[in-house]
């Protein structure tokens, strides 16, 4: 497995990978890796001939300067991972590498960025499209990789595709869970043995969401029961829960909407002791 830390070598692996007729599988992360993006490699050396990884933690889609520091890191720990994984080349810059500064050009995201997670992280899918657009330039991958655990990132990242006529598939994996149903996160690192206990309290919502949904009740009233779920669990561990939403979206448009349909996503963001975790779950998924 290669590591290199400089665009200019990666853009040439990329070239000569390429002129062999290999078709590259990217998977951008900011590292601290779990078996969730461990799922995104295997899924891409199930895809394509030899996989590329990025591990860069990116600062410009970071709102809070506090949540940039304490983001976890442990580059040592993400190769060791990696190189058991089967992954050819690891691409790890530096923030000056990644963003030559003074920056002067960039994306910015609309419409679809601005509910949910735009609401509370603004300039966060700016941030996201930018390094994502960057590292496709790079790499020139046949197909990209990202988890639907970010699923209104996968929105952007379809539009940036999309507007920018990049020659690229966007692949979607599934969220990977813990056996509480606990979506694996980097940030669950952070989090305090009582918010840990306290967080399944979001599959539990999302579970008991579902079955309301079935028995179609009203929406409003779904989301109220899967809120006050989420702060009773909370209680019982004696954490900390601070709700940002519980939402009911069309899943193609985002937009909330207050009868159940086929494609209808609930969306959960809340922070458990100070740790801001998201997720999300087809309402109708088997
Ligand atoms: P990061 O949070 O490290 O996630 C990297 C990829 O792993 C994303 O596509 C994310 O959706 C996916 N992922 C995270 N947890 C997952 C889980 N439990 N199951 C399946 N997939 C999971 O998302 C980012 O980094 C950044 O925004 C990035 C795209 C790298 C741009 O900086």
């Amino acid at each position: 497995m290669q590591v290199i830390d400089n665009c200019e070598e990666l853009f040439d692996f990329a070239q000569e990978s390429r002129a062999q007729g290999l078709k590259i599988g990217f998977v951008p992360t900011m590292g601290a890796l779990h078996r969730g993006h461990l799922s995104l490699v295997l899924a891409a050396k199930q895809k394509c001939d030899l996989v590329v990884v990025s591990v860069f933690v990116n600062p410009l889609q970071f709102n809070n300067p506090l949540d940039f520091e304490r983001y976890p890191r442990d580059l040592a720990h993400d190769l060791s991972l990696l190189e058991n994984s089967g992954v050819a080349l690891v691409f790890s810059p530096s923030e000056d590498e990644m963003h030559p500064k003074p920056m002067q050009i960039g994306f910015r995201v609309e419409g679809i960025s601005e509910g949910l997670e735009g609401k509370f992280r603004p300039g966060h899918f700016d941030g996201v499209a930018n390094v994502v657009g960057k590292l496709f330039n790079c790499i020139g991958p046949a197909t990209a990789f990202f988890g639907e655990k970010d699923y209104q990132q996968v929105k952007v990242i379809n539009r940036l595709v999309r507007e920018f006529h990049f020659p690229i598939e966007i692949f979607v994996v599934p969220t990977l869970r813990e056996v509480d149903g606990l979506a694996m996160s980097s940030r669950n690192l952070l989090l305090t043995p009582r918010a840990r206990k306290a967080a399944a309290g979001i599959y539990a919502a999302f579970s008991f969401g579902r079955g309301l949904a079935i028995q179609n009740e009203p929406s409003d009233e779904v989301l109220e029961s899967m809120t006050n779920i989420l702060i009773d669990r909370a209680g019982g561990e004696g954490a900390q829960c601070k709700v940002d939403y519980v939402a009911h979206v069309r899943g193609e448009s985002l937009e909330e909407i207050s009868l159940f349909e086929d494609g209808s996503r609930f969306f959960i963001a809340a922070s458990y002791d100070g740790v801001r975790l998201i997720d999300n779950i087809g309402v109708f998924d088997k």
